[in-house]
């Protein structure tokens, strides 16, 4: 509907991994949507939302992928990583076990590199490693190209389920420490009551812009 000239727009690609359970899809729905589920069922691959907003008067498309933390899934959700310029990496503060599991998920960001994304990696031809954007004048769907880049540049360790934080099994200064020693930022959410969840989006995107 819109002419070739008409604007700019802008699109990134965000992934969010971490172990099953520790809350993914709940943050992504609660930022997208504003919804939380109890009950939600563990994530099957990869699914995704793409949440627009307006930063600096230009319109920037956030393609935000949900992957499963399930082991069975490895395989297909680090297909899906490639190409992607924001990343948050969830643990549970309550489940130390998801915590030691953060370098693990971030060696396997960092390793991915080898596949090509089904679609939605449109990007401008012209892109410099250091703009770290996709310009895309004409966003189209269908869109195939090969990722120019294979890792996250903007990344952020969130420790998820902070209104659960009478029975933390990990101390805030642990996560702070983690995410300065990996070069990452570091926030406590809360999807159930929603502390700190478009903070932390927000952020990786505005960074990533
Ligand atoms: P996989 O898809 O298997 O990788 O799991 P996931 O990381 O997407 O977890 P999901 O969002 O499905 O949440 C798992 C469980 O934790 C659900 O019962 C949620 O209701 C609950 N949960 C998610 N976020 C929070 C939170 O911030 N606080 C509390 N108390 N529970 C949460
Ligand atoms: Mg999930």
């Amino acid at each position: 509907s819109s002419s070739d000239d008409e604007g700019e727009e802008y699109l990134f690609k965000i992934v969010i991994i971490g172990d099953s359970a520790v809350g993914k899809s709940n943050l992504l729905s609660r930022y997208a949507r504003n919804e939380f589920n109890m009950h939600s069922k563990a994530t099957i691959g990869v699914e995704f939302q793409t949440q627009t907003l307006e930063i600096d008067g230009k319109e920037v498309k956030a393609q935000i992928w949900d992957t499963a933390g399930q082991e069975r899934f490895r395989a297909v959700t680090s297909a899906y990583y490639r190409g992607s310029f924001g990343a948050l990496v969830v643990y549970d503060i309550t489940r130390r076990s998801t915590f030691d599991s953060i370098s693990r998920w971030l060696h396997e960001l960092k390793s991915t590199s080898l596949f090509l994304i089904p679609s939605f990696c449109a990007l401008n031809r012209n892109l410099t490693r250091s703009s770290a954007y996709f310009k895309i004048p004409n966003v189209r769907s269908d869109a195939l190209h090969p990722a120019h880049s294979d890792t996250a540049v903007a990344k952020m360790l969130v420790g998820n389920k902070l209104d659960l934080d009478s029975i933390r099994d990990v101390s805030v200064e642990e996560g702070k420490s983690l995410a300065e020693s990996e070069g990452l930022f570091f926030m406590e959410t809360s999807a159930l009551d929603s502390t700190n969840v478009k903070k932390a989006f927000d952020l990786v995107i505005r960074e990533i812009y």
